[in-house]
Protein backbone atom coordinates (compact mmCIF):
# COMPACT_ATOMS: atom_id res chain seq x y z
CA UNK A 1 0.00 0.00 0.00
CA UNK A 2 1.10 3.35 -1.02
CA UNK A 3 2.53 5.37 2.87
CA UNK A 4 1.14 8.60 2.85
CA UNK A 5 2.90 12.17 4.08
CA UNK A 6 1.81 15.41 3.71
CA UNK A 7 2.83 18.98 4.56
CA UNK A 8 0.69 20.56 7.58
CA UNK A 9 0.18 24.71 8.05
CA UNK A 10 -2.30 27.31 7.78
CA UNK A 11 -2.09 28.83 4.82
CA UNK A 12 -0.60 25.82 3.11
CA UNK A 13 -1.69 26.06 -0.77
CA UNK A 14 2.06 27.70 -1.88
CA UNK A 15 3.65 25.10 -0.60
CA UNK A 16 6.67 23.64 -2.68
CA UNK A 17 7.12 20.26 -0.76
CA UNK A 18 4.17 18.49 -2.41
CA UNK A 19 6.72 19.42 -5.91
CA UNK A 20 9.86 18.44 -3.63
CA UNK A 21 8.63 15.27 -2.19
CA UNK A 22 7.17 13.59 -5.46
CA UNK A 23 10.52 13.86 -7.01
CA UNK A 24 12.31 12.89 -4.48
CA UNK A 25 9.95 9.57 -4.28
CA UNK A 26 10.33 9.24 -8.63
CA UNK A 27 14.35 9.41 -7.92
CA UNK A 28 14.77 7.12 -5.64
CA UNK A 29 11.38 4.51 -6.06
CA UNK A 30 9.83 5.32 -3.13
CA UNK A 31 5.95 4.01 -2.52
CA UNK A 32 4.80 7.05 -1.38
CA UNK A 33 1.98 10.00 -1.80
CA UNK A 34 2.51 13.48 -0.39
CA UNK A 35 -0.52 15.69 -0.27
CA UNK A 36 -0.76 19.15 1.31
CA UNK A 37 -2.98 19.48 4.65
CA UNK A 38 -4.41 22.90 5.72
CA UNK A 39 -4.98 22.35 8.99
CA UNK A 40 -7.60 24.96 10.97
CA UNK A 41 -5.69 27.72 12.92
CA UNK A 42 -6.96 26.08 16.26
CA UNK A 43 -7.13 22.34 14.71
CA UNK A 44 -3.38 21.91 14.38
CA UNK A 45 -3.48 18.64 16.80
CA UNK A 46 -6.68 16.67 15.80
CA UNK A 47 -5.58 17.29 12.29
CA UNK A 48 -2.50 15.59 12.40
CA UNK A 49 -4.40 13.09 14.75
CA UNK A 50 -6.64 12.29 12.52
CA UNK A 51 -4.11 12.04 9.84
CA UNK A 52 -2.13 9.26 11.54
CA UNK A 53 -5.23 7.53 12.63
CA UNK A 54 -5.93 7.01 8.50
CA UNK A 55 -2.82 5.69 7.93
CA UNK A 56 -0.49 8.65 7.78
CA UNK A 57 2.99 7.75 8.14
CA UNK A 58 4.87 11.80 8.68
CA UNK A 59 3.85 15.12 8.01
CA UNK A 60 6.46 18.18 7.42
CA UNK A 61 4.75 21.12 9.78
CA UNK A 62 5.14 24.67 8.75
CA UNK A 63 3.76 27.97 9.83
CA UNK A 64 2.08 28.64 12.41
CA UNK A 65 2.15 24.89 14.00
CA UNK A 66 5.70 24.23 14.77
CA UNK A 67 5.69 24.83 18.38
CA UNK A 68 2.37 22.72 19.18
CA UNK A 69 4.20 19.67 16.64
CA UNK A 70 6.80 19.94 19.17
CA UNK A 71 4.22 19.55 21.87
CA UNK A 72 2.44 16.68 20.30
CA UNK A 73 5.56 14.42 19.68
CA UNK A 74 6.33 11.77 22.01
CA UNK A 75 9.47 11.63 21.80
CA UNK A 76 12.03 13.97 19.86
CA UNK A 77 15.39 14.67 18.41
CA UNK A 78 18.66 16.25 20.13
CA UNK A 79 18.44 19.31 17.36
CA UNK A 80 14.62 19.30 17.64
CA UNK A 81 14.99 19.73 21.42
CA UNK A 82 17.51 23.00 20.74
CA UNK A 83 15.18 24.46 18.25
CA UNK A 84 12.01 24.46 20.48
CA UNK A 85 10.28 23.45 17.75
CA UNK A 86 9.49 20.40 15.65
CA UNK A 87 9.02 20.66 11.50
CA UNK A 88 9.14 16.72 10.36
CA UNK A 89 6.73 14.17 12.90
CA UNK A 90 7.11 10.64 12.10
CA UNK A 91 4.17 8.05 13.06
CA UNK A 92 5.15 4.73 14.57
CA UNK A 93 4.06 2.00 16.75
CA UNK A 94 6.08 3.46 19.31
CA UNK A 95 4.53 6.66 19.10
CA UNK A 96 4.98 9.76 17.82
CA UNK A 97 8.89 10.97 16.84
CA UNK A 98 9.50 14.53 16.33
CA UNK A 99 12.43 16.13 14.46
CA UNK A 100 14.04 19.44 13.56
CA UNK A 101 15.13 19.62 9.57
CA UNK A 102 15.65 23.05 9.18
CA UNK A 103 19.35 23.78 11.12
CA UNK A 104 20.53 20.59 9.21
CA UNK A 105 19.04 21.80 5.94
CA UNK A 106 20.84 25.38 6.33
CA UNK A 107 24.45 23.86 7.36
CA UNK A 108 23.50 21.35 3.66
CA UNK A 109 23.29 23.68 1.80
CA UNK A 110 25.86 25.95 2.69
CA UNK A 111 27.94 23.08 2.75
CA UNK A 112 26.89 21.19 -0.08
CA UNK A 113 25.34 23.28 -2.87
CA UNK A 114 27.70 26.57 -2.47
CA UNK A 115 30.51 25.36 -1.10
CA UNK A 116 31.17 27.26 2.11
CA UNK A 117 32.56 25.23 4.84
CA UNK A 118 32.03 26.56 8.44
CA UNK A 119 35.11 25.20 9.96
CA UNK A 120 37.42 28.52 11.28
CA UNK A 121 34.70 30.73 9.66
CA UNK A 122 33.12 33.30 11.56
CA UNK A 123 29.53 33.47 11.47
CA UNK A 124 26.92 35.88 12.29
CA UNK A 125 23.23 35.24 12.52
CA UNK A 126 20.64 37.48 12.34
CA UNK A 127 17.74 37.39 14.40
CA UNK A 128 16.75 35.41 17.63
CA UNK A 129 13.03 33.98 17.04
CA UNK A 130 12.07 30.62 15.88
CA UNK A 131 13.92 30.48 12.39
CA UNK A 132 17.39 31.60 14.11
CA UNK A 133 16.58 29.34 17.43
CA UNK A 134 16.02 26.28 14.69
CA UNK A 135 19.70 26.69 13.08
CA UNK A 136 21.96 27.31 16.30
CA UNK A 137 22.60 23.64 16.93
CA UNK A 138 23.44 22.50 13.31
CA UNK A 139 25.87 25.69 13.03
CA UNK A 140 27.57 25.36 16.52
CA UNK A 141 28.24 21.36 15.81
CA UNK A 142 30.17 22.89 12.19
CA UNK A 143 32.51 24.12 13.96
CA UNK A 144 33.02 28.04 13.28
CA UNK A 145 35.27 30.20 14.87
CA UNK A 146 32.41 32.10 16.46
CA UNK A 147 28.95 32.38 15.76
CA UNK A 148 27.40 35.97 16.85
CA UNK A 149 23.83 36.13 17.64
CA UNK A 150 22.18 40.02 16.92
CA UNK A 151 19.02 40.86 17.29
CA UNK A 152 16.73 44.10 17.53
CA UNK A 153 15.75 43.19 21.35
CA UNK A 154 19.16 42.40 22.43
CA UNK A 155 17.84 40.60 25.42
CA UNK A 156 16.32 37.89 22.82
CA UNK A 157 19.99 37.37 21.77
CA UNK A 158 21.70 36.93 24.51
CA UNK A 159 19.13 34.60 26.18
CA UNK A 160 19.14 32.49 23.32
CA UNK A 161 22.95 32.24 23.10
CA UNK A 162 22.88 31.69 27.16
CA UNK A 163 20.30 29.00 26.23
CA UNK A 164 22.42 27.39 24.02
CA UNK A 165 26.07 27.44 25.64
CA UNK A 166 25.76 24.19 27.09
CA UNK A 167 25.64 22.51 23.46
CA UNK A 168 28.44 25.06 21.79
CA UNK A 169 31.59 22.69 21.32
CA UNK A 170 35.21 23.71 22.84
CA UNK A 171 36.95 26.29 20.41
CA UNK A 172 33.76 27.60 19.10
CA UNK A 173 33.16 31.87 20.26
CA UNK A 174 29.61 31.72 21.24
CA UNK A 175 28.11 35.66 21.27
CA UNK A 176 25.44 38.16 21.49
CA UNK A 177 25.10 41.78 20.82
CA UNK A 178 22.64 44.46 19.48
CA UNK A 179 23.18 45.54 15.58
CA UNK A 180 25.00 48.71 15.97
CA UNK A 181 27.72 46.37 18.13
CA UNK A 182 28.61 45.02 14.99
CA UNK A 183 30.54 48.51 13.21
CA UNK A 184 33.86 47.41 13.06
CA UNK A 185 33.80 43.30 12.81
CA UNK A 186 34.06 41.48 9.82
CA UNK A 187 32.53 37.85 9.01
CA UNK A 188 32.82 35.60 6.63
CA UNK A 189 28.97 34.56 6.59
CA UNK A 190 26.09 36.25 7.61
CA UNK A 191 22.35 34.45 7.69
CA UNK A 192 19.16 36.82 8.02
CA UNK A 193 16.77 34.81 10.52
CA UNK A 194 15.05 37.75 11.13
CA UNK A 195 11.56 38.25 10.07
CA UNK A 196 12.35 41.84 8.60
CA UNK A 197 11.79 40.89 4.75
CA UNK A 198 7.79 40.44 5.86
CA UNK A 199 7.80 43.84 5.91
CA UNK A 200 10.10 44.52 3.01
CA UNK A 201 12.72 45.92 5.25
CA UNK A 202 16.39 44.64 6.05
CA UNK A 203 17.87 44.58 9.63
CA UNK A 204 20.08 47.39 10.28
CA UNK A 205 23.70 45.68 9.68
CA UNK A 206 26.07 48.22 9.83
CA UNK A 207 28.60 48.85 6.37
CA UNK A 208 32.24 47.07 7.03
CA UNK A 209 31.05 43.64 7.80
CA UNK A 210 31.67 42.00 4.32
CA UNK A 211 34.72 40.72 3.39
CA UNK A 212 34.84 40.77 -0.52
CA UNK A 213 34.71 36.63 -0.12
CA UNK A 214 31.98 36.96 2.08
CA UNK A 215 28.77 35.45 1.81
CA UNK A 216 25.54 36.83 2.76
CA UNK A 217 22.51 34.08 3.10
CA UNK A 218 18.65 34.52 3.39
CA UNK A 219 16.79 32.03 4.71
CA UNK A 220 13.98 33.46 3.12
CA UNK A 221 13.79 33.55 -0.58
CA UNK A 222 11.48 34.93 -3.55
CA UNK A 223 11.08 36.50 -6.83
CA UNK A 224 14.43 38.68 -7.42
CA UNK A 225 16.56 39.61 -4.22
CA UNK A 226 15.17 39.86 -1.12
CA UNK A 227 15.89 42.94 0.69
CA UNK A 228 18.53 41.66 3.02
CA UNK A 229 20.73 40.64 -0.08
CA UNK A 230 19.85 43.55 -1.70
CA UNK A 231 21.72 45.49 1.37
CA UNK A 232 24.38 43.01 0.76
CA UNK A 233 25.43 43.53 -3.00
CA UNK A 234 25.09 47.19 -1.84
CA UNK A 235 27.58 46.75 0.73
CA UNK A 236 30.10 45.04 -0.96
CA UNK A 237 29.32 41.16 -0.02
CA UNK A 238 31.24 38.75 -2.60
CA UNK A 239 28.42 36.00 -2.80
CA UNK A 240 24.57 36.13 -2.37
CA UNK A 241 22.18 33.33 -1.84
CA UNK A 242 18.70 32.48 -0.66
CA UNK A 243 17.15 29.89 0.97
CA UNK A 244 15.36 28.17 -1.70
CA UNK A 245 18.39 25.61 -1.40
CA UNK A 246 17.70 25.40 2.88
CA UNK A 247 14.21 24.53 2.09
CA UNK A 248 15.16 21.49 -0.75
CA UNK A 249 17.76 20.21 2.04
CA UNK A 250 15.88 20.15 4.95
CA UNK A 251 12.88 18.46 2.64
CA UNK A 252 15.27 15.83 1.84
CA UNK A 253 17.31 15.22 5.65
CA UNK A 254 13.07 14.63 6.59
CA UNK A 255 12.64 12.35 3.68
CA UNK A 256 15.59 10.29 4.98
CA UNK A 257 14.20 10.01 8.42
CA UNK A 258 10.83 8.50 7.30
CA UNK A 259 12.62 6.18 4.32
CA UNK A 260 16.39 6.18 5.14
CA UNK A 261 17.41 7.04 2.13
CA UNK A 262 18.79 10.54 1.49
CA UNK A 263 17.36 11.82 -2.02
CA UNK A 264 19.81 13.73 -4.54
CA UNK A 265 18.53 17.29 -4.69
CA UNK A 266 20.69 19.36 -7.84
CA UNK A 267 17.53 18.50 -9.74
CA UNK A 268 14.98 19.89 -7.79
CA UNK A 269 16.61 22.72 -6.73
CA UNK A 270 17.17 23.81 -10.26
CA UNK A 271 13.59 23.05 -11.41
CA UNK A 272 12.70 25.40 -8.57
CA UNK A 273 15.28 28.10 -9.31
CA UNK A 274 13.67 28.29 -13.03
CA UNK A 275 10.23 28.63 -11.34
CA UNK A 276 10.69 31.16 -9.08
CA UNK A 277 14.20 33.47 -10.09
CA UNK A 278 16.14 34.68 -6.95
CA UNK A 279 19.50 34.17 -5.79
P1 LIG B 1 10.46 33.50 13.23
O1 LIG B 1 9.86 32.27 13.81
O2 LIG B 1 10.15 33.74 11.79
O3 LIG B 1 11.92 33.62 13.53
P2 LIG B 1 9.79 35.34 15.37
O4 LIG B 1 10.02 34.31 16.42
O5 LIG B 1 8.65 36.28 15.49
O6 LIG B 1 9.65 34.70 13.92
O7 LIG B 1 11.15 36.20 15.23
C1 LIG B 1 11.26 37.23 14.32
C2 LIG B 1 12.71 37.72 14.32
O8 LIG B 1 12.84 38.73 13.31
C3 LIG B 1 13.14 38.36 15.61
O9 LIG B 1 14.52 38.18 15.77
C4 LIG B 1 12.79 39.83 15.37
O10 LIG B 1 13.50 40.74 16.19
P3 LIG B 1 12.94 41.07 17.67
O11 LIG B 1 13.29 39.88 18.53
O12 LIG B 1 13.67 42.30 18.06
O13 LIG B 1 11.46 41.26 17.52
C5 LIG B 1 13.26 39.95 13.94
N1 LIG B 1 12.66 41.06 13.20
C6 LIG B 1 11.39 41.19 12.77
N2 LIG B 1 11.23 42.33 12.07
C7 LIG B 1 12.44 42.95 12.05
C8 LIG B 1 12.93 44.16 11.47
N3 LIG B 1 12.14 44.97 10.76
N4 LIG B 1 14.24 44.45 11.65
C9 LIG B 1 15.05 43.63 12.34
N5 LIG B 1 14.64 42.48 12.92
C10 LIG B 1 13.36 42.13 12.77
Amino acid sequence: MTDRYAVIGNPIGHSKSPLIHAEFARQTGQDLCYEALLAPLDGFVATARAFAAAGGRGLNVTVPFKLEAFALADRRSPRAEAAGAVNTLAFGPDGIFGDNTDGAGLVADLTLNLGVPLKNRRVLLAGAGGAARGAILPLLLAGPTSLTIANRTVARAQALAEEQFGQCPAGVMLAACGFDELAGQCFDLVINATAASLADQAPPLPAGIYGAESLAYDMMYGKGLTPFLRQARTQGAGRLADGLGMLVEQAAESFLLWRGVRPSTGEVLRTLRAMTGGA
